[in-house]
């Protein structure tokens, strides 16, 4: 039986009454949730809800214009990207955003430049390409010659180099062919089984909340729905808006 985070705790994750806005237009309308060490958390909602916005604003992208963010009691509001990395919140962005020139292992050791990364380099660096053996056969390739799927799992691989408290996936399976989409859901499966954090974003629902502890749903930049994900997988809102049932 595995065991359940244990819901007194103070939270890794704490975002309260957040709102993003793009040049005056609002993306996000008060956005609270909370995700606790070990759980994996989801966010699931149509294309343009406030997902990406989400995790953008939580790793110092875009400033809030209102709200707190807090890993642990810290609270990140206003700290730049690079700070709030280098206390452990690795971003793996929708798109990949990988460096196509650079060899697989030059984008992978981008990935651990925090100082508190650097230390543990290299026994990272074993581990990454453990659970990534692709990457390993083509360390030295320019990451533009990967297929999407091997370019996905870079980008994953990059994200772990930091060797995050928080690792936040960006719709990982997006555009990928179904076997590699299995191979991503994995992937996952054996970080959450190794304890990692991880706040999940995919378009791919019912794997996501067969998969998840628990999910959020979100509707124009507001929750409309939370619970286990095996639950929300039961709701009538999650059948008929994400599931056509
Ligand atoms: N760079 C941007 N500039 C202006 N508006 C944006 C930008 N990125 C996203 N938006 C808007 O913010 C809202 C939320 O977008 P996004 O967070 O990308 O949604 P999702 O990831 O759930 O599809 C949408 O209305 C979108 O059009
Ligand atoms: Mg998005």
């Amino acid at each position: 039986m595995q065991a359940r985070p244990d819901r007194a705790s103070t939270p890794l994750l704490a975002v309260e009454d957040l709102h993003v806005s793009y040049g005056g237009v609002p993306a996000l309308y008060g956005l609270s949730f909370e995700v606790h060490a070990g759980e994996v958390v989801a966010l699931v909602g149509a294309n343009g809800a406030g997902k990406s916005t989400t995790l953008r604003a939580i790793s110092g992208l875009i400033p809030p214009d209102s709200g707190s963010i807090r890993l642990d009691d810290r609270q990140l509001n206003r700290m730049p990207p690079h700070a709030i990395a280098a206390l452990g919140i690795a971003h793996v962005p929708e798109g990949r955003r990988i460096f196509s020139r650079l060899s697989v292992l030059q984008n992978l050791l981008l990935g651990s430049y925090a100082r508190t990364a650097r230390s543990t380099e290299q026994q990272t660096l074993e581990e990454v390409l453990t659970l990534f053996p692709r990457l390993r056969e083509r360390l030295h390739q320019p990451a533009g010659t990967l297929s999407g799927g091997e370019q996905q799992m870079l980008a994953i691989g990059r994200g772990l180099m930091l060797r995050p408290r928080l690792l936040m996936l960006d719709e990982p399976s997006l555009g990928l062919a179904p076997l590699i989409v299995e191979g991503i859901f994995d992937v996952v499966r054996t970080l959450s089984a190794s304890g990692m954090t991880i706040l999940l974003i995919e378009q791919n629902v019912q794997e996501t909340l067969m998969l998840a502890h628990r999910a959020y749903v979100l509707q124009v930049g507001q929750i409309v729905a939370t619970g286990a994900g095996v639950d929300l997988l039961q709701s009538d809102l999650v059948r008929r808006a994400y599931l056509g049932l």
